[in-house]
């Protein structure tokens, strides 16, 4: 095989056939296939798409590119849940507790954040003494005993994946439907759960912009999971305001702490709630997803959920205590308000420039290398839809670079606007794919 010839075929707008896929995505991993010939093979993908059995057959290549997870020894239906990436995005925290509070086996492997979107594996590590790289048979025993376990993905799990994905970043080819739905899936299939919850964000802080846009990288995912034996559901949701009123890692963590108190954002309890409810559903402890959301209803108001967090932290060597006390979080030195200029209703927040604020704060990072500050970010005071009055606090940035807070807050601002007549608030769950 030729790589010349697959980079023309796919110019042409051909379908390449599963032996070529193969051929590319070995031959890119062993290095055999320099990053010029590969990048151009993107390109044309890009502008020339990839057919359904094109996607399934470069999902299952990367998928099986790597080690793949063996979760037999977790007895029960294990479900996973990903989000496409968003702002503020801090579902996973409040909805792995419920639904393992319910008998829903969580064994889950999440990312570090990059650009403006925020990863698990950075929030959970601003919990003091909070491991998140574990042996595999500590990893499996936990979720044996106490019902689930997050940790960082493995260097060894579906290798094709990340150079492809450094690659894409650098090419302008990530967004992408079948690069996107192969990338995802094919990191999903690999962590061996049986059923996938995938949370679709749609919005100017999302990969997709629109709803349109968004249906059909969610049916393209719901296919391949299916497709490949797992039963999975996409649930398309709102991305053009933050979700929630924090974004940066330890804000985060409390924002879902209090949520599992009880005491969380409208826009971050209703989700939670409605994933774990599918969740739950799919993990066989419900009899219909309505039953699965009221039983997810009944753990957060019943504290169920905040106590498997805590048990699940301890576990992991958290210091539970930051439950109750969130000093125990790393802390800021300075901080920076933003102010109403005018009177008004809130009628927009940027997801986009509010996620790229906080990275200027210090709580994201641009390259994979750059270390995160735990205690920057930024509070929203206010949400699309309330009224506010000129003067009055919007939004509170933290961190420890006073020059650097005062450059996010300009783009942080930026995001805000006020208009005179009110908006409808935004609908937060927009449809449900493969239910
Ligand atoms: N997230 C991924 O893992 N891959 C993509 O291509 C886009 C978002």
């Amino acid at each position: 095989m030729n790589m010349v010839d697959i980079i023309q075929k796919k110019k042409e707008g051909r379908a390449l056939s599963d032996d070529e896929i193969r051929w590319f995505v070995d031959g890119y991993v062993s290095e055999s296939i320099p990053d010029y010939q590969i990048s151009a093979l993107l390109m044309a993908i890009y502008f020339k798409g990839l057919s359904k059995e094109e996607t399934f057959c470069l999902t299952d290549a990367m998928r099986h590119s790597g080690d793949t997870v063996d979760l037999s020894p977790v007895s029960g239906i294990k479900v996973d849940k990903h989000s496409t990436g968003g702002v503020g995005d801090k579902t996973t925290l409040v909805v792995a507790p419920l639904a393992a509070a319910l008998g829903v086996p969580i064994a889950k492997m999440s990312g570090r954040g990059l650009g403006f979107t925020g990863g698990t594996v950075d929030k959970m590590e601003s919990i003091p003494g909070f491991r998140t790289s574990l042996e595999s048979s500590e990893f499996l025993d936990q979720v044996n005993t106490i019902g689930m376990s997050v940790i960082g993905q493995t260097a060894h799990i579906t290798p094709a994946d990340k150079k492809l994905y450094a690659l894409r970043d650098v090419t302008a080819t990530v967004d992408s439907f079948g690069l996107i739905a192969s990338s995802i899936m094919s990191k999903k299939l690999a962590s061996g759960s049986d059923a996938i919850v995938l949370d679709v964000k749609v919005g100017n802080g999302a990969f997709m912009e629109n709803q349109h846009d968004a249906e059909i990288l969610a049916e393209l995912m719901v296919e391949i999971g299916n497709n490949a034996g797992r039963r999975t559901v996409a649930v398309i949701t709102e991305m053009g305001q933050p979700l929630g009123k924090a974004v940066g890692n330890s804000l985060e963590v409390i924002e879902a702490i209090e949520t599992l108190k009880g005491k969380g954002p409208a826009d971050i309890t209703e989700l939670a709630e409605r994933l774990s409810g599918i969740m739950i559903y799919l993990g066989g402890k419900a009899k219909t997803p309505e039953e699965g959301l009221e039983m997810a209803k009944e753990a957060l108001a019943d504290g169920r959920g905040l106590a498997k967090l805590r048990e699940f932290i301890s576990a992991q060597g958290g210091n539970p205590k930051v439950i109750e006390d969130y000093t125990l979080f790393p802390q800021h030195s300075v901080q920076k308000e933003i102010y109403a200029e005018s009177s008004g209703y809130v009628t927009g927040i940027e997801a986009g420039k509010i996620g790229l604020a906080s990275q200027h704060t210090g709580a994201g990072r641009a390259t994979k290398e750059e270390d995160v500050d735990l205690s920057a970010g930024i509070c929203l005071s206010k949400k699309v839809g309330d009224k506010v009055e000129r003067g009055q606090l919007l939004a509170t940035l933290y961190g420890n670079d006073l020059f650097k807070l005062e450059n996010a807050a300009i783009t942080a601002a930026a995001a805000f606007k006020i208009e005179e007549k009110n908006v409808e608030k935004p609908k937060l769950i927009k449809k449900i794919i493969g239910l």
